[in-house]
């Protein structure tokens, strides 16, 4: 039974959560990678795998989702577990109800939590209180699920990351940050384009230089330049909707198409989070044609949240090895 701290607020002792991908060293980072794969592969091997038979999952959504929530909640299912969706304004996180008080509650009730929301330092609060492990489902500041994911696509494609340009053309916000953690952790060459007023936060901005992970540029063209993956997210994002006719003039050539794509490396792979704003920060001919991996990177957010919540739950998984196909109908529990 898990233990409850019935006095003041402070960290559950040895609970790990999912807020970033800096907290990860990289070889955790890669046993995650290689999870993700493994239940990607046993699942299409029609094994079933209920390694969280009775857990449930809390999920606090103070944003729109299509992607996060449908691949948590499917994938809470196909581990034998459930999930619960709190929709923007059902609990009040922080309004109705303090953080704090969210946080301990839940720990009461369920197995995990995860949390969609603006401030970073929710995430961080939540996390903080609560006594079961936290996700970061995206904040203003990180989306290290989508990172996972994509991730996992480009092994899949390249086999490797370590050797990768990366060109992240676009805003400096919640993507573009979890990228540079990303590089940290994997060796890939991140070239970043951003407009002037939209480049990441200073402090990632310090990792990026400090770390050398790569360039910063407002020159697209530079950052494309003989690179391997060409990833873009949306100029407007959840939470800017009143900025978004200032945002399209200053994002003004940074769009992803033809002409920017043939910069890159002749096998070059396009690449975006989603949800996209067609005809802006990339053309239908791009996100729709043979270079783009967009939907094998949605498909891999079910497999990647997977592996973060088996990864946070049972540990010990993470050392198992693959249950052959043919063997049975069910993977060991
Ligand atoms: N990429 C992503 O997180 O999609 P949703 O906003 O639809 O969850
Ligand atoms: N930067 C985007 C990502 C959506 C998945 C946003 O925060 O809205």
């Amino acid at each position: 039974m898990r233990s409850h701290s019935h006095n003041g607020s402070r960290r559950t002792p040895g609970k790990r959560d999912f807020l970033d991908l800096s907290s990860l060293s990289a070889a955790e980072l890669q046993g995650l990678l290689g999870l993700g794969l493994r239940l990607k592969s046993e699942l299409k091997s029609g094994l079933e795998h209920p390694y969280l038979r009775g857990r449930t999952l809390a999920m606090i959504f103070q944003k729109p989702s299509l992607r996060t929530r449908l691949t948590f909640e499917t994938g809470m299912a196909q581990l034998g577990g459930h999930a619960i969706y709190l929709a923007p304004g059902d609990i009040g996180i922080g309004e109705r109800e303090s953080v704090k008080d969210v946080a301990r509650n839940l720990s009461r009730w369920v197995d995990l939590i995860m949390v969609r929301t603006f401030a970073h330092s929710t995430c961080v609060e939540l996390a903080r209180e609560a006594s079961v492990p936290v996700i970061n489902g995206l904040t203003d500041a990180l989306h290290p699920c989508q990172l996972v994911a994509d991730l996992m696509t480009l092994i899949e494609h390249f086999g490797e990351i370590r050797k990768l340009k990366v060109a992240f053309v676009g805003d400096g916000f919640n993507l573009a940050n979890s990228w540079i953690e990303a590089a940290a952790l994997t060796g890939l060459d991140l070239r970043l384009a951003c407009p002037a007023g939209y480049q990441p936060e200073k402090s990632f901005v310090a990792r990026l230089r400090r770390e050398k992970l790569g360039l910063l540029t407002d020159d697209p063209v530079e950052a494309v330049r003989d690179a391997d993956v060409i990833y873009t997210d949306t100029w407007t994002s959840m939470g800017q909707e009143a900025e978004a006719e200032r945002r399209r003039r200053d994002f003004r050539g940074f769009q992803v198409n033809r002409a920017l794509v043939r910069h890159a490396a002749r096998d070059a792979i396009v690449m975006h989070c989603l949800p996209a704003h067609r005809g802006e920060e990339i053309t239908d001919e791009l996100l729709d044609g043979p270079q783009s991996v967009v939907l094998e990177q949605a498909e891999n957010r079910l497999h990647a949240q997977k592996a973060v919540m088996v990864w946070l739950l049972r540990p010990e998984i993470l050392g198992r090895p693959a249950v052959p196909a043919n063997s049975t109908k069910s993977a060991s529990r």
